[in-house]
């Protein structure tokens, strides 16, 4: 199995999707630790349910590179190969990024390109788009780029409001976020990758 860290913030839904695949599939990956730049994420309460390992450390009077070098350190020492981003509400340094280059994955609540950054939902409705959605993709140094490997898209409706619309991307992220991190972690077992920040 492909070792997977998982970095959050927050309520952990997405976290809690891809901890529930194992019951209803055979993943090619298996989450070896949580981590959290906010101590008192609710993510964190859920990982221990399923009784995952979990470490957790607030960034805040840290610089953004110091920080992300704790986070590293972490994930090598669980041997971590992918990190998944599940609602990780911070920029990674790009020293950290190059360093995991083709290892981490983000989901977004929009279907990328569009909407990159925050308040996906309010924006998407005020543009008066007929699709709203999710994106999973390669974390590259640019904000909510690379290559994106995975999307659902979800119909707005008329009567839609940003938080009715985000209830059902949501569901949509948690059909998608495991399955597509399972494909990519058998694609990265198929065709390895050298890992760029050894030693
Ligand atoms: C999700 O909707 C995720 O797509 C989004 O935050 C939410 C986290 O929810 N991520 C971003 O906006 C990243 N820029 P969760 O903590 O319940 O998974």
């Amino acid at each position: 199995k492909v070792r997977v860290g998982v970095l959050i913030s927050g309520r952990g839904s997405n976290l809690e999707a891809l901890a529930d695949y194992k019951r209803k599939a055979d993943p090619a990956y298996d989450i070896v630790l949580v981590a959290s730049n906010v101590p008192e994420a609710r993510g964190l309460v859920l990982a221990c349910r399923f009784g995952l390992p979990v470490w957790a450390h607030s960034h805040k009077g840290m610089s953004r590179a110091d920080f992300d070098d704790l986070v590293d350190a972490e994930f090598r020492r669980h041997d971590v190969e992918v990190i998944a981003l599940a609602g990780y509400m911070r920029l990674l340094s790009p020293e950290f990024i190059v360093k995991w280059e083709g290892r981490i994955l983000n989901i977004h609540p929009s279907l990328l390109p569009d909407y990159k950054g925050l308040d996906t939902h309010r924006r998407a409705l005020m543009a008066g788009e007929e699709y709203a959605g999710c994106s999973v993709h390669v974390v590259t140094e640019e904000l909510d780029d690379g290559p994106i490997i995975a999307q659902a898209k979800v119909r707005i409706a008329a009567r839609d409001t940003a938080e009715t619309l985000a209830e059902r991307v949501l569901t949509e992220e948690h059909r998608l976020y495991p399955a597509a991190l399972d494909a990519y972690c058998r694609k990265l077992r198929q065709f390895p990758l050298p890992f760029r920040g050894e030693g």
